[in-house]
C-alpha cells in the first residue's frame, strides 16, 4: 500500500491517478481531424496543436529528413544515451532526453541575465538581451512539460527506475551538459547552438520514428493530467508528433540564431 507523503496529505491533490495502465480506448473519428484545444493553464509559443492531418505530414517530413553527421559532443551524448537504455526508443528514454534537454536553455538564460547585468548602463541592449532570456524560458518550459508527460508515461507502466542510471546519472549527465553549454555560449555562442540544434534534430527524429515503431499509439487515447498545460491531443500518437514539432521549433530557433548572429549584438540582439 502506498503511503502518501505529508505534502500530499496537506495540500489539494490535483492531478489524475497514475496507477492505472495505459489501456487503449476508442477515438471518437468526429473530432479526431480538428486542430485540438491548446494549454488553458500555460501560455507559450510553442504547443500549438496542429491537425492530425497535419501532424502526419510533419511526421513523413522528419522520417523522411536527410540524415546529417552531428557534431562530436552530441554524438557522444547520443553513445551514451545508447548505453544507458539499450532498449532504445521507450518512454523511459524520452524522459532522460527531456531532462536534459532543459539545460542549455537555463544556461543561455543564465548568460543572457550577466550579459544584461554587465551592460546595465545601456537599457536598450538589455531589452534586446531579454527576448532571447524570453525564448529560453519558455523553450525549457516546453521541455518541462515534455519531461511530466514522460514521467505520466512511466509511472502508469509500471516502470522500475534504476537507481543509479535512472536517477543519478541523468543529473551527473545534465550538470555536464549545462556546463559545456554554458562555457560553449561564452567562449563561442554557435557552438552552444549548434550543439543544441544537433540535440533537437535528434529527438525530433526519434519521436518521429517512435510513432512510426508503434502504430497502436494511433488509437489509444491520450488521458493526462498534463492536457490543459499541453494541450487536448486526442491520441497518444498526434501528441508524441506535437512534441516532435516542438523539437523542430527549438532546432530553428538555434539556427536562426547561428544564421543572424549567435553572440549579442547591439544592432540584432
Ligand atoms: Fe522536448
Ligand atoms: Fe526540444
Amino acid at each position: 500500500m502506498l503511503i502518501p507523503s505529508a505534502s500530499a496529505m496537506t495540500e489539494e491533490v490535483t492531478v489524475a491517478p497514475f496507477d492505472r495502465p495505459p489501456t487503449p480506448s476508442p477515438v471518437p473519428t468526429d473530432v479526431a481531424q480538428e486542430r485540438p484545444e491548446g494549454p488553458v493553464s500555460y501560455q507559450s509559443c510553442f504547443s500549438m496543436p496542429l491537425s492530425p492531418a497535419e501532424l502526419r505530414d510533419k511526421q513523413r517530413e522528419y522520417l523522411d529528413a536527410h540524415a546529417y553527421r552531428y557534431g562530436l559532443p552530441a554524438r557522444l551524448l547520443f553513445w551514451t544515451a545508447g548505453k544507458v537504455f539499450p532498449q532504445g526508443r521507450s518512454f523511459e528514454f524520452f524522459a532522460f532526453v527531456e531532462l536534459v534537454a532543459r539545460v542549455p536553455y537555463m544556461a543561455w538564460e543564465h548568460v543572457g541575465h550577466i550579459a544584461q547585468t554587465q551592460n546595465h548602463k545601456d537599457h536598450a541592449f538589455d531589452r534586446k538581451i531579454q527576448d532571447r532570456v524570453v525564448l529560453a524560458r519558455d523553450e525549457q518550459d516546453n521541455e518541462f512539460w515534455h519531461l511530466l508527460i514522460m514521467e505520466e508515461f512511466c509511472e502508469k507502466a509500471g516502470y522500475k527506475r534504476r537507481w543509479f542510471l535512472d536517477r543519478v546519472f541523468p543529473q551527473i549527465l545534465s550538470f555536464l551538459y549545462y556546463q559545456l553549454s554554458w562555457i560553449l555560449y561564452v567562449v563561442r555562442p554557435k557552438w552552444s547552438y549548434q550543439l543544441n540544434s544537433d540535440f533537437e534534430d535528434h529527438a525530433m527524429r526519434q519521436y518521429a520514428q517512435f510513432v512510426a515503431e508503434n502504430p497502436e499509439f494511433d488509437s489509444t487515447a491520450w488521458e493526462s493530467a498534463y492536457r490543459s498545460d499541453y494541450g487536448f491531443h486526442v491520441t497518444v500518437g498526434d501528441m508524441l508528433r506535437q512534441i516532435a514539432v516542438d523539437e523542430e521549433q527549438h532546432k530553428d530557433h538555434s539556427e536562426d540564431y547561428i544564421r543572424t548572429g549567435a553572440r549579442f549584438s547591439r544592432s540584432t540582439g
